[in-house]
């Protein structure tokens, strides 16, 4: 089996719900992020074999084949096909895997994988909205297996965060001194700079808008739960976002024919399934997947990145694993830099190729909470 590479990673910044990439349309957005990743790579885009995006909510400015629209909008030739994966939360991280899974197996040399989100624009949820409008059944409690197995309750990640921090006694105390330090982090990161080599500017954005400088544990509590009776707020949960992100995977025959110096390779990659009422448990099973699989253990990693849909995501997955808080999310997380849906798993590997690579760190760690109670894991090796 061939080894995947990652050659570079590059992501825009991450805009803020109605802020400064509100009015950029998705295609541009991803296109924005492909053509920065094949300037700084220098790469023929004739070379590459396909292009695999991550997106949510394909209606509207998302509809046919998002991936390929991208390609498309950034000018590159129209022989380069385009596939758009939808893994919910974790669509852009399937999107990596997928490509990497191409170059394993003998298939592709060259891929471009990553993933865009303009929740501003579309908002989270559109496309069940638009079908009800059409008048159209919902995904779940219109079927009647899913109803005969699960039941009529709500499906949804508000409902499963909830559980989750009733079922790991996780207090809304717990949940805010979290966010507080997402934020601090990120604020952190920010100002000294650790993002910059991996963000391309867009629409005059040049930097996250998520981190609020000004936030504080007493203003975290005097914000209102979400739903009666509960523990999350907007303070603990993920930013609506905007943003792109795009990773160039290459084999050893491409590294060779293009010059190209790759900056780490895929060790691992797997994706397990759980409750999918509980629907964001999905990274403990498959935390303990992975190390089965690779025989590796917690110790080994320099760095994790687990996606903080909530706070009691990260919060019940480093409890059941004993992950230290010190290595995980080192420049904050969804919760202070936003969650632009299916760009976040291609952002958070960009993320993590970067900090391994500034703090000499070799082994990183990445996994996310997704809709239907799954978890995508992949394990790179910095070079
Ligand atoms: C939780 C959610 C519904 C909140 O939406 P919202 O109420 O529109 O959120 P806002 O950002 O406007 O925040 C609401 C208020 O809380 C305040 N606030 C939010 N976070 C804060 C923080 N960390 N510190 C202080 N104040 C904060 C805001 O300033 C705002 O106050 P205002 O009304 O006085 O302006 C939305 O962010 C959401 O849906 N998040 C989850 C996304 C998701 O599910 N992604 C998939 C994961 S599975």
């Amino acid at each position: 089996m061939s080894e995947a590479y990652i050659v570079d990673a590059v992501r825009t910044p991450t805009g803020r719900r109605g802020g400064g990439l509100a009015q950029v349309h998705p295609a541009d957005l991803g296109a924005a992020a492909i053509k920065a990743l094949l300037r700084r790579t220098g790469v023929d885009p004739q070379a590459v074999e396909d292009v695999i995006f991550g997106n949510v909510d394909n209606v509207g400015p998302n509809a046919g084949d998002i991936a390929r629209t991208c390609w498309l909008a950034a000018g590159l030739p129209e022989a380069v096909p385009g596939v758009t994966v939808d893994r919910q939360c974790g669509s852009g991280q399937q999107a990596v895997s997928f490509a990497a899974m191409g170059v394993m197996a003998g298939v592709n040399d060259l891929v471009v994988a990553g993933g865009v989100q303009n929740m501003s624009l579309v908002p989270m949820g559109s496309s069940g909205a638009a079908a009800e409008v059409l008048g159209l059944p919902g995904p779940f409690t219109d079927s009647q297996g899913w109803v005969q197995r699960y039941g009529t309750g709500e499906v949804s990640q508000f409902r499963g965060a909830e559980m989750i921090a009733e079922k790991w006694d996780l207090s809304r105390d717990d949940l805010e001194a979290y966010a507080l330090e997402s934020h601090r982090r990120a604020v952190q990161a920010i100002d000294e700079g650790r993002f910059d080599a991996e963000i391309e500017p867009v629409a005059g954005v040049s930097t996250d808008e998520g981190p609020r400088r000004d936030t504080s544990l007493e203003r975290m509590q005097s914000l209102p739960a979400l739903i009666e009776g509960g523990r999350l707020t907007a303070a603990v949960s993920s930013q609506i976002s905007d943003g792109a992100a795009a990773l160039l995977l290459a084999s050893e025959r491409a590294l060779d024919e293009h010059g190209l110096t790759p900056r780490a390779r895929i060790h691992h990659m797997s994706v397990r399934g759980d409750d999918p009422i509980y629907m964001l448990t999905g990274p403990i099973p498959a935390t303990a997947y992975a190390l089965e699989r690779t025989g590796m253990a917690i110790d080994d990693f320099d760095l994790f990145e687990c996606n903080e849909a909530f706070a009691p995501v990260p919060l019940a997955w480093m409890h059941e694993h004993d992950i230290p808080h010190a290595k995980v999310n080192v420049n904050g997380g969804a919760i202070a830099l936003g969650h632009p849906l299916g760009c976040t798993g291609a952002k958070l590997m960009t993320t993590l190729l970067h900090e391994l690579e500034r703090t000499g760190g070799r082994w990183g760690f990445q996994t996310m909470c997704e809709g239907g109670g799954q978890a995508n894991v992949t394990i790179i090796e910095r070079l």
